[in-house]
């Protein structure tokens, strides 16, 4: 049995931190591009995604040393996404994390240079790391191109912005979701558990509970959008409705997403059943990715 999850998180968030201040402290490159990379990635966050990962590899192993770098890139490139997506040719949002974004605190140019360095790094990241064997680097470097891709991440913020002004039903509303957030969590969950020597049989599993945590964590940044504090989200409220986005709370009111939302929830319990990890903090992260306020 594991210990709580607040206590989960203490442990491990400073220690991704410390260890991404590290990455990039490494970094040879110009001190402006340095600096605008390090703004985002030092504004704080809730680091979840490298938490999942984490989480993943310890329902099957110990020693979470050998997460750390493909942890430290999985935030990296997160990082970039929100970036780019804060950009005004995206949701031409002004503040993230609490704070200015990257093109308002820099410019447009360096911001998105920034990001294209945050995500290129995070490749060198996991092919430098000498815990892991080629076979490894492999893996990981092949699924998190796949994640955060033309058929991933990337592939689901042109569906995105394709959906702005449109009627989407709600297939087409869980697919941009999939796509945009849910890639880069299959990411953590699949790379976590495949670092921890999960089967075959249980990253299957795995991959089902990412998908329904991917749809969870979505709806609930929608309804923040709707109902959340701008002091706690760090990031403005009624974003999506100014950009008249496709989102769970316009579809199907607010009662509606959050019913949706608990049927994800009984659905990724289900899965990590069937991948003998339900009394890991896999799920304990189910409740904290539905009920989250920030
Ligand atoms: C925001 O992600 C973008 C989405 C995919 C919803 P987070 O809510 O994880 O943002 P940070 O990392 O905590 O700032
Ligand atoms: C963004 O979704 C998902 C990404 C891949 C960055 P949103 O546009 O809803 O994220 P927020 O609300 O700006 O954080
Ligand atoms: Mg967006
Ligand atoms: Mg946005
Ligand atoms: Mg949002």
């Amino acid at each position: 049995m594991t210990g709580s999850l607040d206590q989960f998180f203490k442990t491990y968030k400073t220690e991704v931190e410390n260890r991404m201040i590290h990455f990039l402290e490494d970094l040879n490159s110009t001190a402006q591009l340095k600096e605008a990379m390090r703004y985002s990635v030092n504004a704080g966050g809730k680091r979840i995604r490298p938490l999942l990962l984490m989480a993943s590899y310890l329902a099957y192993a110990k020693d979470v040393e050998k997460t750390y770098s493909s942890a430290a890139a999985l935030e990296f490139i997160h990082t970039y996404s929100l970036i780019h997506d804060d950009l005004p040719a995206m949701d031409d949002d002004d503040i993230r994390r609490g704070k200015p974004t990257n093109h308002k605190a820099f410019d447009e140019a360096t911001a998105i240079l920034a990001g294209d360095a945050l995500l290129t790094y995070s490749f060198e990241i996991v092919a430098q790391d000498d815990l892991l064997s080629d076979r490894e680097k492999v893996y990981l470097i092949k699924l998190l191109s796949e994640t955060s891709g033309p058929n991933g991440m990337v592939a689901g913020q042109v569906l995105d912005m394709a959906a702005e002004s449109k009627y989407v039903d709600l297939e087409a509303l869980e697919t941009i979701h999939k796509l945009k957030t849910g890639e880069l969590l299959k990411f953590a969950v699949r790379a976590g558990a495949y670092l921890g020597q999960a089967t075959d049989e249980q990253i299957s599993h795995l991959d089902q509970y990412a998908h329904y945590m991917g749809l969870i964590f979505q709806v609930q940044d929608d309804i923040l959008d709707v109902i959340g504090e701008e002091n706690k989200i760090g990031k403005p409220v009624k974003s999506d409705e100014g950009n008249l986005k496709s989102t769970y709370p316009q579809l199907l009111g607010i009662d509606g997403a959050i019913q949706q939302k608990e049927r994800y929830a009984a659905l990724a319990k289900e899965a990590l059943q069937n991948a003998n990890a339900d009394e890991s903090y896999l799920f304990q992260l189910i409740d904290y990715f539905s009920k989250r306020d920030h």
